[in-house]
């Protein structure tokens, strides 16, 4: 699988999170109140990946989850359910994690990721079902399928959500369709219209990169207030100037962004 070369970032991100996730639950779960812990990776590739920045084999999300879990003792069940659209990466990511990591317990999907949240079911005590859904396209989401994504959450609130996607492409996608005199909001939500859309209260967001041209925006949004920032990742609350800034980088166009700061000096 061909990568950017920021991808051991966002794996070095999405690590981050996903243990921060997993502790704050991990803290409610002490209370005795969750019936489970459902880890639903949407696009969860074959499960390494060769970085470009040293030629060699990294971990991919699913492998990532797989030790983060291994790693540690939950007072209540996990389950895994990884999908991918593409056979040859769910067959090579199962060989990966039974024999490799020796990861048994898992379900594999290999279908479009929103017949996967469509059909998926976790039971019926919605209030005990925590867990994450992870996004992590090579793209931006259309508004439909966006509303796949939010009528999941919708039916679990106690889910939360990663999403990782080049703020760039999605730009042109807005820009070219504006030019045109075409409604855009039919096909595509900008940054923040999709944080509205998606109907989680609390939002995170990932610092920009330095020189990251496609603008990978990491974005982690939960009804729960964790705690604070996660500093050392990078990793910061929308509440903050910091988290406000950078919210504002990836939604805006460098035109927009140039007519803010005149706007500022008038
Ligand atoms: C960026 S990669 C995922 C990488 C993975 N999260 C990791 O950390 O290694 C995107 C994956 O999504 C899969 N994919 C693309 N479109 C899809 C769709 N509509 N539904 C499900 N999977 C899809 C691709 O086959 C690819 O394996």
């Amino acid at each position: 699988m061909k990568v950017s070369p920021i991808t051991d970032t966002k794996q070095e991100t999405f690590e981050a999170c996903l243990r921060w996730h997993l502790s704050v639950v991990k803290a409610i779960g002490s209370r005795g109140i969750i019936g489970s812990y459902n880890y639903l990776d949407c696009f969860c590739g074959e499960g390494h990946y060769i970085s470009p920045n040293d030629n060699k084999e990294h971990e991919g999300s699913p492998v990532i989850f797989s030790k983060a879990v291994m790693a540690d003792y939950f007072p209540f069940p996990i389950n895994p359910y990884f999908n991918d659209k593409k056979q040859e990466h769910i067959t090579q990511l199962e060989t990966r994690l039974r024999f490799d990591v020796d990861f048994q317990e898992f379900e594999l999907f290999n279908m479009d990721f929103q017949d996967f949240l469509n059909s998926v079911h976790l039971g019926r005590d919605k209030k005990a079902i925590y867990g994450l859904v992870y996004l992590d396209p090579y793209k931006q989401l259309t508004l439909d399928e966006l509303a796949t994504v939010r009528s999941f959450l919708s039916r679990y609130s106690r889910i939360d959500v990663m999403l990782n996607f080049p703020a760039t492409s999605l730009k042109r996608c807005i820009g070219a369709r504006e030019k045109s005199g075409y409604n855009y909001s039919d096909e595509y939500l900008s940054i923040d219209a999709t944080l509205d859309y998606l109907g989680k209260k609390h939002w995170w967001i990932r610092l920009p990169i330095q020189g990251d041209k496609s603008q990978w925006c990491f974005l982690l949004g939960s009804n729960y207030e964790f705690n604070g920032a996660y500093r050392k990742f990078n990793i910061t609350s929308l509440k903050t100037e910091k988290g406000r800034e950078a919210l504002e980088h990836f939604a805006l166009t460098n035109e927009q962004k140039q007519n803010k700061l005149q706007r500022s000096f008038l």
